[in-house]
């Protein structure tokens, strides 16, 4: 294909399925992470199993830097000819984002517009960027669909807006910049082979990993913050999207956006959601999870968390007429593959 992709944050959980399905869709990919959360393992498993498509002559670097570095991402652009962005460097837990305000809107803000400063200096003109359901808020109707309010409820999911708006402007100003503004559900489960998936530095703030801890006996119990939301069982609902699924539409979104796709090109500026578009509560994800492992995820009821929502589910049709793509992957998968991970990987890599 001879076209060079630069993903930020390409070592992470979402970023290494995606730069593996990039491989093996054909594109060149240069990975750019300061490993803050990933361990530069990754990298090798990811060639690992894109054998065959290196094998035919594709490119595959990697740069362990911050995206914040504008100097360094000059650098970066100077030595490669990139066709498009996918920019997935950034923090990513709302009860932290309230200990750490200012690590959240200097990492995610403030890496999106240096980002953002040198692409346009090299005149590339793609970006694929990282956003969540939690630009949200608190919505009034589920599921939801892109053009419902947005107003952020946590300093996370504040970052996240704000660099939707800042894209946004980027891209009235210029005619020539595209932008993809992706807002993801929850994303969980794990490569098939067991040899990617999601492996946070510390302690896992997400819910999956630590069901897979908790079952693998590497922590004690799980905490479910709480059962009186107005939910049917009374405990949050979310909508859990297997990550392979997630990484799927990021390489169909980038091959819409340079015109790769039999169907027309996405709008300079879209928003999609990425989800299933069914909810599930926390107490059905753990009921799935103990069933199809057969293991038990010992449990017990904890105060509601700060910043939580009571309901998060896609309407993911947008994303089915814009790029024919949906949600192929089912929670039991979603729980197998994590689990399968776990086993094979414990702890850490
Ligand atoms: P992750 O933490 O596994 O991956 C993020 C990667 O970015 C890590 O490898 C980390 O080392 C790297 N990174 C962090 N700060 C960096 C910096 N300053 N410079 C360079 N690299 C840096 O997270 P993920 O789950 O893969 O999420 C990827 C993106 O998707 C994030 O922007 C996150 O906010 C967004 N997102 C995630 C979820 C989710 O539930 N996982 C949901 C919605 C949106
Ligand atoms: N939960 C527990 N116990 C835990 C951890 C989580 O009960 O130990 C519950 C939470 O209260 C929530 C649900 O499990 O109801 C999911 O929580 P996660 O922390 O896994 O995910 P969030 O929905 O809070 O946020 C995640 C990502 C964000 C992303 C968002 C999009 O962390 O980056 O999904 O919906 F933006």
């Amino acid at each position: 294909m001879d076209q060079t992709v630069l993903v930020t944050g390409g070592a992470g959980f979402i970023g290494s399925h995606t730069v593996l399905e990039l491989l093996q869709a054909g594109f060149d990919v240069i990975v750019l992470d300061n490993f803050l959360n990933s361990d530069p393992s990754v990298l090798a498993r990811i060639k690992r199993l894109a054998q065959e498509p290196l094998s035919l002559g594709l490119s595959f670097k990697h740069f362990e830097m911050d995206v914040r570095d504008e100097a360094g991402l000059i650098e970066v652009f100077k030595a490669h000819r990139i066709a498009g962005v996918i920019h997935f460097a950034g923090l990513k837990a709302v009860a932290e984002s309230f200990e750490q305000p200012l690590a959240y809107w200097d990492t995610n803000v403030g890496g999106t517009m240096a980002l953002a400063r040198v692409m346009k200096r090299f005149d590339v003109n793609h970006l694929v960027f990282s956003s969540s359901a939690l630009v949200y808020g608190l919505p009034k109707l589920i599921p939801i669909q892109e053009n419902s309010e947005l107003d952020a409820v946590n300093p996370y999911g504040r970052t996240k807006l704000i660099c939707e708006k800042f894209l946004t402007d980027v891209c009235f100003a210029d005619s020539r910049f595209n932008v993809a503004l992706l807002r993801y559900f929850n994303p969980v489960g794990a490569h098939s082979s067991g040899l990617l998936g999601e492996s946070p530095n510390g302690i896992p703030n997400n819910l999956m990993p630590l069901v897979c801890q908790v079952a693998s006996g590497e922590r004690a119990q799980l905490s479910i913050f709480g059962d009186d939301y107005d939910t049917a069982d009374g405990t949050c609902i979310r909508d859990y999207i297997h990550v392979m699924d997630l990484a799927q539409g990021h390489v169909l979104t980038l091959k819409s956006m340079l015109g790769l796709l039999s169907l027309p090109a996405l709008s300079r500026l879209s928003v999609l959601n990425f989800g299933t578009g069914q909810g599930v509560s926390v107490k059905e994800l753990v009921d799935c999870f103990e069933a199809v492992n057969r293991v038990k995820v010992p449990h017990s009821i904890a105060p509601r968390r700060d910043g939580d929502v009571p309901i998060l589910v896609a309407n993911p049709n947008k994303a089915f007429e814009s790029l024919g793509w949906k949600a192929n992957r089912n929670l039991i998968s979603m729980c197998q593959d994590a689990w399968r991970w776990q086993q094979q990987n414990g702890l850490h890599l």
